[in-house]
Formats: C-alpha cells, structure tokens, sequence
C-alpha cells in the first residue's frame, strides 16, 4: 500500500512538473530530475563509460589517486560518510576503502531511486569494516535524517561527486550547499566535484556523442511522458540538441521539434503546441573555473583545506570543512 502511493505520487508530481514546464510562456522546459527514471539512469551509465564523456572517469580517477590522503586529513576516530546518490557505487569505493582500513565507517547512501540503493548495497556490500544504511530521500531530507541520527564523536564526511552541482545554476547551486553546511555541524566536511570549462571540441561531443547514447538519454523524457502520462510524443519527430552557452558557461540540453506538431499529455491534463525549431530545455551542465569552486564553498560556509585537478580531463574535487 505505502509503495503504491509512494508511485502514485511521484507520478503525479512528474505530471505537475510536466504541465507547469510545457504550458508555461517562453522557453518550455522539463527538470532534470526527471530524465533518471530506470530506462534514464540504465543509459547514464552507458554514457560514463563511453570515450568521449572524460567526467566520470576523472571523478574516479582522482578518487582513486587521493582518496588516503583525503581520509588521512579527516581528524575524528569516527567518520560517517554520506553521499547525495549513490550512483553506481564504483566511485565510492575508493572512499570507502581508504577510510575503512582507518577505522570503522558507517556509509549513507542517499538516493530515491530504490534499484540505485539495491545496487549501491550489492556493490560496497563485501567491503570489510563498513557499514552500509541507505536513506531513501531527496538529497536535504536525507542529509537532514544522516545528521539528527549521528553521534558527537562522529564526523560527518558528506559526497557530492559527479559534478552534479553543475545541474543547478550558479545561484542554485550556493543557496543548495548553503543549505547542506546547515545540515552540518562545524567540523564537518564535504567532498565537491565539479567539472570545469575546456575547448569546445572536448566539451560537445561529451554530450552529443557520435553512438547517440546521449541522445537517446534525453529523448527518453519523452518517451517516459508517454509511458507515465499517456502522452503521445512522436520520437521520430524531436531531436537531441546539445549547446554551450558561453556566457553563463554552461551546456544546455534540448529536443528540438523538427516540425510543427501538438502533442496531447491527457495525464497531465493538457496538449502543447510545438512551432518548427522550438526547443523544450531538459537540462544544463555549468562548467566551473577552480576558483569559483573554492569561493561558492567559501559563501556557503566552508573552508577548503584542498583541490585536487585531473590532468586528463579538467575536472576538480574540492575538500571542505563546515566552519
Ligand atoms: C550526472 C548530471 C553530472 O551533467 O554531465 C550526462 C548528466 N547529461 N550527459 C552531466 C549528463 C548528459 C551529468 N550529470
């Protein structure tokens, strides 16, 4: 009973994003959020092991790399790592696995995607001295249970990797680690990945690569309409359009209606009109500079103690302490 209305609202909550996001004046646009059902995510995955998407393979890079000495510069005898979604998991287990040889780590895996959890759980599970309680929430609810539950010989390591702070915008992003800092306690520290701005022709195909996995991740969102909503999308009719904005340096995803059509969303209780050549905007990936990163730590209230920069793919991971 509890899991069938836990669907039924989230269907409906997709379905009121999706109606105020395509009736609205101006630019029509879906969150983000929304593109990482179980057919979105299954694709994501695809797109971090494909050449031309150099993120997540730096993320894991310098995890790899520097993960003892980010463990060796967290003081407290207890420290309790929680991540904002967990994802595959492959990245964490560096973490995990630095810490873990210290001293004992429970690991809060924060995450709505139930199959995300399971499989985070099944990958880290072996892992010796760790503890594994996964908190199905939205990242700040999560934190927020992590740290009403943690005791005060404890440090709370808290993960936000794969550049997804990129997603928000500028302001977006300082209010939400502003919100994460009140979450915490001073002492407390956050890893912060985010990718940084490079060469065009590096950046692009990274999201509009040549197998059209990237493609299909975004035209999903419309498939998912017409799985979810009973929307009548036509695939063939919408393409992938991935563009760099260089003034608010960031990439932005749309679907581009090829033709002037009217699409019926009856779930959503509308029908939307698309002219030839417009866009519905599904997502944006902001590109940092390594200051900026280190200054919107500085604004939400953290110290950076370190930056470490790939040298294949600029990409930085930033350690903080809450001051
Ligand atoms: C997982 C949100 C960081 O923005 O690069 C990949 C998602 N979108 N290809 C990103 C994504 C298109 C990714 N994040």
């Amino acid at each position: 009973m509890l899991v069938e209305t836990l669907a039924q609202d989230s269907v409906t909550e997709f379905a009121i994003d999706v109606r105020l996001g395509l009736m609205k004046k101006g630019q029509k646009e879906i969150p983000s959020k929304y593109l990482y059902d179980e057919v979105g995510s299954a694709l994501f995955e695809v797109i971090t092991v494909l050449p031309e998407y150099g993120l997540f393979r730096a993320d894991e890079r310098l995890l790899r790399e520097n993960a003892e000495t980010m463990a060796a510069m967290l003081p407290r005898e207890r420290v309790v790592l929680a991540e904002l979604g967990s994802g595959s998991g492959r990245k964490t287990s560096w973490m995990l696995g630095a810490l873990a040889t210290q001293r004992p780590t429970v690991y809060h895996p924060i995450e709505i995607s139930q199959k995300a959890l399971d499989q985070c759980c099944r990958e880290l599970g072996q892992l010796h001295n760790v503890d594994i309680r996964p908190v199905r929430q939205p990242y700040l609810q999560g934190l927020l249970s992590v740290a009403a539950a943690r005791r005060p010989d404890e440090q709370l390591l808290v993960l936000f990797l794969g550049s997804t702070i990129g997603n928000f915008s500028w302001c977006a992003g300082e209010r939400f680690l502003k919100q994460v800092r009140q979450a915490l306690t001073a002492g407390d520290a956050l890893l912060l990945s985010a990718d940084l701005e490079k060469p065009l022709l590096q950046l692009l195909p990274a999201y509009d690569d040549p197998l059209g996995v990237t493609a299909s991740f975004n035209l999903n969102v419309l498939a998912r309409m017409n799985r979810e909503l009973d929307a009548d999308f036509d695939l063939s009719a919408f393409r992938h359009l991935a563009r760099y904005d260089a003034a608010e340096r960031r990439i932005e995803m749309h679907l581009v209606s090829v033709r002037a059509q009217s699409v019926a969303i009856p779930r959503a209780r509308c029908s939307v009109s698309f002219a030839e050549g417009e866009t519905i905007w599904t997502e944006s990936s902001h590109k940092y500079r390594p200051g900026e990163v280190i200054e919107i730590g500085r604004r939400a209230g953290f110290r950076p103690l370190r930056q470490w920069l790939d040298s294949e793919w600029t990409f930085a991971q930033t350690l903080f302490v809450a001051e």
